[in-house]
């Protein structure tokens, strides 16, 4: 009889915030498929694994009651939903993440942002580049991109990551709640304030798209899915600019490469290859089944770790550092199959073509001066928490 996977009882949260990738390179060895008590899921770090499970949605469904999102959203999002309900509500966006609307839409306004933003930094001093800059620029592009330029930087950070931080409340404790309550009851408040707005002048902004659509979806499903969008598009972005800033910085043999040959699309790659910003996704088991021989029972909560796909040895030579000129760079960064990232175009965009260049070009001698003050985080999302850098 097929047996259920080994149970690890010493792998600690902590160890997963501070530094997963040890744990990641040996689990995908010895234990690919491990069910893991501090996590409370079968986690999987095999590319193929990760791949099979999003791919396959009748089977590995992203609606699982049992996590917090509900909770922090006041609704269940596109995120938590499969088959047709999901797909409509994702084509209800999808106008806003087309590739001409992102081209004459918001490309033009990431520019104009990216270059005021820019300019504001103070050459010669060392800033911290998450607030300064990568923050504020992440969360101002979405805020255009949603229909919501109202709403300050300093409001879309902190929703972003209050709602986050209740969906991945799983200790059910009551003040992460109370603070996505907040954020939940802000965003509702603006987003009724912006409704005339939009109604008089329809635009491509996913917010007016979604309310003038001919058959839209339910109001609540749009503020839900609005939200989803501000937990998931800000904290990506910035990471991702942050861990390529670091990597090129870190590794000026290839930062010369790149700057020579303009390959800061490649660059953006390969930094949330070696960093994926959202390192894992989970997705509730509809019937047993089973997995490099190990029986999967039906609602158990199997975690895709894409962080460890990104780097498994059978797909990548040296996938543990930073190689932007490596031969293959296909990842699962963005995910795959049916939630595979809707904002995937518009953050190579905002970061690959526009933002990285612009950084590089405005401060040709950008350094690191203390290595040992840039601090990574993270299980669930990771980047640079703090990343000083030299403006020259
Ligand atoms: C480097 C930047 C980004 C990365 C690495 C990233 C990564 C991801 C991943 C891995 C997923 C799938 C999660 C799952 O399978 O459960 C996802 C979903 C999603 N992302 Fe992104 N993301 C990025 C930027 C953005 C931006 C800028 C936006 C919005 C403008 C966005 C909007 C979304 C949405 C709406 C979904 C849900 C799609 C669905 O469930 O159908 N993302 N993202």
């Amino acid at each position: 009889m097929t047996e259920l996977a080994p149970l690890d009882e010493e792998i600690t949260l902590e160890q997963l915030n501070l530094d997963p990738y040890p744990i990641y390179q040996r689990l995908r060895k010895e234990s690919p498929v491990l069910r893991v008590k501090a996590t409370g899921r079968t986690m999987l770090t095999k590319a193929s694994d990760t791949e099979y499970v999003k791919g396959n949605p009748a089977l590995f469904s992203s609606d699982d009651p049992n996590t917090p999102m509900q909770r922090a959203f006041w609704a269940q999002t596109l995120m938590r939903k499969d088959g047709n309900d999901h797909r409509r509500e994702r084509m209800a966006m999808a106008g806003a993440f087309k590739p001409a609307v992102i081209e004459n839409d918001w490309v033009p306004q990431y520019q104009k942002i990216a270059e005021e933003y820019v300019s504001r930094l103070p050459k010669g001093e060392v800033v911290d580049l998450f607030p300064a800059l990568s923050g504020p620029y992440a969360a101002r592009g979405l805020a255009v991109l949603l229909g919501m330029e109202e709403a300050s930087d300093e409001q879309m950070q902190r929703w972003s990551q209050a709602l986050i931080e209740g969906a991945g409340n799983f200790g059910w404790r009551d003040e992460p709640f109370e603070r996505s309550d907040k954020a939940n009851e802000e965003v509702h408040a603006l987003l009724d304030s912006l409704q005339a707005r939009h109604k008089a002048e329809p635009n491509n902004s996913a917010f007016a798209l979604m309310i003038n659509a001919d058959n839209p979806i339910e109001t609540k499903q749009i503020y839900a899915n609005i939200k989803i969008a501000i937990g998931g598009g800000i904290n990506e972005p910035r990471d991702a600019i942050n861990t390529v800033v670091y990597g090129l910085l870190t590794h000026p043999d290839q930062l010369s490469e790149v700057k020579r040959n303009g390959d800061w699309a490649k660059a953006f790659e390969e930094g949330i290859r070696w960093v994926a910003p959202i390192q894992v996704s989970s997705r509730l088991v509809k019937e047993d089944t089973e997995i490099r021989g190990c029986l999967i029972p039906a609602g158990d909560t199997v975690m895709t770790i894409q962080a460890s796909a990104c780097r498994d040895e059978e797909l990548y030579e040296d996938g543990e550092n930073f190689h932007v000129y490596r031969d293959k760079c296909r990842h699962q960064a963005f995910g795959n199959g049916p939630h595979m990232c809707q904002g995937n175009r518009v953050a190579r965009q905002a970061v690959g073509e526009i933002m990285l260049p612009l950084l590089f070009d405005r401060f040709p001698n950008l350094s690191i001066p203390d290595e040992s003050k840039v601090i990574w985080r993270g299980f669930g999302f990771r980047g640079p928490v703090q990343i000083p850098v030299l403006l020259k």
